[in-house]
């Protein structure tokens, strides 16, 4: 089957290539070139550590082969699967949705990945709502299981239906979540993320104490403030401020800390800085 991902970014070259290792025609765009020879440098090096661990079923030159690199939405007009993955923010996604309705063949399922943006509301920017839906992934795709499969109120449930066929084909494992902000996911993860960090506001413990309680308490594989530095300290301020607005309850207020360290440009791994130093 014929696949583009736009967005090129952390999740949407791990979409695209969970895809083509499942054996589909991908191709990965973004307006951004530097995004896109990022995303090809990135794909291989993770194809190298699944291949060095044996578990790929084929040659990494072959599942290369079927990613395609564009910076031209135009080249989604053949993809009978389009899966959206461009920053969280409603007037990127809005524009580009608008642009995919628009150039996408009208049977095409169009799935959004997003971690808290309303389902409903993006329908309103597709061309044909019954078919289009949410798909999260999670961070790193290429080893994460699950997918949250999220429905609007006018999806059609055939659309659901080889949606979870075609994740379960790709090796993923999906739960349904109706939209609710958050969905499951980040409703529960997003609150335990603040709690750490007003934690570690309220000099509780320290931010390594914090993450080790998770790590060797819970068997968690990160404590939570890392967690937030893996996410992006500014997609967890983003998500919790949504959250915030939409149930009005002060369980996802944002904590200060975090306000500030974001504002401040630490944005936890991407920037090199954050609850931790990466150098
Ligand atoms: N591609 C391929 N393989 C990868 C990879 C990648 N991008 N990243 C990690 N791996 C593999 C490694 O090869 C290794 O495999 P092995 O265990 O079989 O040897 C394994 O993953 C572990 O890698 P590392 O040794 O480098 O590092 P860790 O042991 O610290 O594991 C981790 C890294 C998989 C990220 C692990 O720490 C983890 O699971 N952390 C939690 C991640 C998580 O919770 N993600 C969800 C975030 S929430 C989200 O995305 C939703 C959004 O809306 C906010």
């Amino acid at each position: 089957m014929n696949v583009s991902v736009v967005g090129a970014g952390t999740m949407g070259r791990g979409i695209g290539q969970v895809f083509a290792q499942a054996g589909h025609d991908v191709i990965l765009i973004d307006i951004n070139r530097n995004v896109l020879s990022s995303a090809e440098s990135n794909i291989k090096e993770s194809l190298s550590r699944l291949n060095r661990k044996g578990l790929l079923k084929e040659s990494i030159e072959s599942i290369i082969g079927r990613i395609k690199y564009s910076s031209s939405l135009e080249d989604i007009k053949n993809s009978k699967i389009i899966i959206e993955a461009v920053f969280e923010k409603i007037e990127i996604k809005k524009e580009t949705l608008e642009i995919i309705s628009k150039h996408a063949d009208p049977q095409a399922i169009i799935g959004t990945n997003t971690s808290s943006i309303s389902i409903n509301t993006l329908s309103q920017y597709v061309n044909g709502k019954e078919r289009f839906l949410g798909t999260h992934f999670f961070n790193p795709v290429p080893v994460m299981k699950l997918v949250e499969i999220i429905t609007s109120e006018r999806t059609d449930g055939k659309v659901v239906e080889t949606i979870e066929k075609v994740m379960i084909e790709i090796g993923k494992d999906p739960v349904f979540s109706k939209d609710f902000p958050g969905f499951v996911s980040n409703r529960i993860l997003m609150p335990l993320i603040r709690e750490a960090i007003l934690t570690f506001e309220q000099g509780v413990a320290s931010a390594a104490d914090i993450d080790k309680t998770f790590r060797l308490g819970m068997n968690h594989p990160m404590g939570p403030l890392e967690l937030a530095d893996f996410v992006g300290l500014d997609v967890c301020y983003d998500v919790l401020e949504v959250l915030y607005r939409d149930y009005g309850d002060p369980r996802f207020k944002p904590p200060i800390t975090l306000k500030n360290m974001v504002t401040a440009g630490k944005l936890g791994r991407k920037s090199s800085e954050g609850f931790y130093t990466y150098r």
